[in-house]
């Protein structure tokens, strides 16, 4: 059953006309002037409800309660924690994080305590918070995903995100989310954790979709898209890579159109399928443009660097949006460009999937 979020039952003026593609946000209330209800933050993803829309990113928000000190973490609809490996990991050289326009370019190469180490070190701090937990774990193995699913098994966790951007040792080093079946093998190898599945994908592939539909297939419940684009700087002085290691993610503003328009394919594709948006979120009005494209919450990143309270701030501005839009429940965004391209008749047009894309736009 929906509950309403306690601190949107405040009423504000009077009726304006939603934007298309959602219900009418507007009750009246009997002999008085018409009153916009407080508006319902709660969403779906799969089997999973969250009591709003927003979660923080994975690998942006440190492991456990990092981020308590700058806001109420259950206030959220859930904390993901970093990727974690059944083994402990150093990560890349240094540098690891530099700045890039519009955004960050990181190779920090999924350092991690390893997975027990953090089950018994934070997530008692991380639960005290009585956030909703999302653990995310890596491996280069199928073996590496089944052995850190089964580590996290009894823990409490909502779901279990499964970052498949990494070097599957097994596959000549090609990341497994490059292949829909090093993919596949990862996400059914990760349903040993027992609680729902959210496959974590690149969108650096030539097929999103084929990858998404193995990861489904698989027994992913949810896609999170998207993890961050390749990028690379150099210092022209030096001529050497910024980063450490060489290339990088890059994360930020950059990349939103890059995951609006990955969400929006998949949705196209492959229907009603729960997807988490991620990418260059930093504000209401973006959390909304990516639950249009069809996600049903977002995750904040790389605006967490600028604010820890990033998430939070875009919690309480997509309210206000909602508010300001006539929108009476946040999942009514999701798909909302789908519903509005199907009524001007350009659904399914030739922009509807990455194979029709001839363009240079
Ligand atoms: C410093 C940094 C570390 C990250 N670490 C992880 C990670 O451990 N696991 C993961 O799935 N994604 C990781 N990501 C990717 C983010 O979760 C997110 O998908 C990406 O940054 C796009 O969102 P944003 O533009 O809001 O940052 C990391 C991103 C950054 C910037």
């Amino acid at each position: 059953m929906r509950r309403c979020d306690a601190a949107m039952s405040d009423s504000l003026g009077p009726d304006t006309a939603g934007p298309p593609g959602v219900g009418p946000g507007v009750r009246r209330r009997l002999g008085g002037a018409p009153q916009r209800p407080g508006v319902d933050m709660t969403v779906q993803i799969g089997s999973v409800q969250l009591a709003n829309p927003v979660m923080t990113a994975s690998g942006t928000a440190g492991y456990g309660a990092e981020l308590a000190a700058y806001m109420d973490l259950a206030s959220l609809g859930a904390f993901v924690t970093k990727s974690l490996s059944p083994f402990a990991w150093d990560g890349n050289p240094a540098p690891r994080v530099v700045g890039a326009s519009a955004g960050m370019l990181n190779a920090v190469g999924l350092q991690n305590p390893g997975v027990e180490a953090w089950r018994e070190n934070e997530l008692p701090r991380l639960q005290r918070t009585s956030a909703r937990v999302v653990g995310s774990i890596w491996g280069r193995t199928a073996a590496d995903y089944a052995a850190a699913a089964e580590a996290l098994a009894g823990a409490g966790l909502t779901a279990l995100e499964v970052n498949v951007s990494c070097p599957n040792l097994e596959g000549r080093g090609r990341m497994f989310a490059c292949d829909p079946s090093a993919t596949a093998d990862a996400i059914a190898a990760s349903t040993a954790a027992g609680v729902p599945v959210w496959a974590k994908l690149t969108p650096n592939v030539t097929d999103l979709v084929e990858i998404a539909a193995a990861a489904l297939e698989a027994g992913a419940e949810a896609l999170t898209l998207i993890n961050t684009v390749l990028g690379m700087s150099i210092d022209p002085v030096t001529a050497k890579p910024t980063l450490g290691i060489g290339g990088g993610g890059l994360s930020g503003p950059a990349i939103r159109p890059v995951a609006v328009r990955a969400v929006y394919d998949i949705r196209a594709a492959l229907g009603e399928v729960p997807i988490v948006g991620v990418g260059g979120i930093a504000k209401g009005s973006h959390a909304a443009e990516l639950m249009a494209a069809g996600a049903s919450a977002v995750q904040i990143g790389t605006a967490s660097f600028y604010d820890p309270r990033a998430p939070r701030g875009v919690l309480d501005d997509l309210r206000n949006w909602c508010k300001q839009h006539g929108v009476a429940a946040a999942a009514e965004l999701t798909g909302r460009a789908h519903r509005s391209a199907a009524a001007s008749g350009t659904a399914g047009g030739p922009r509807s999937g990455p194979s029709a894309d001839l363009s240079d736009d």
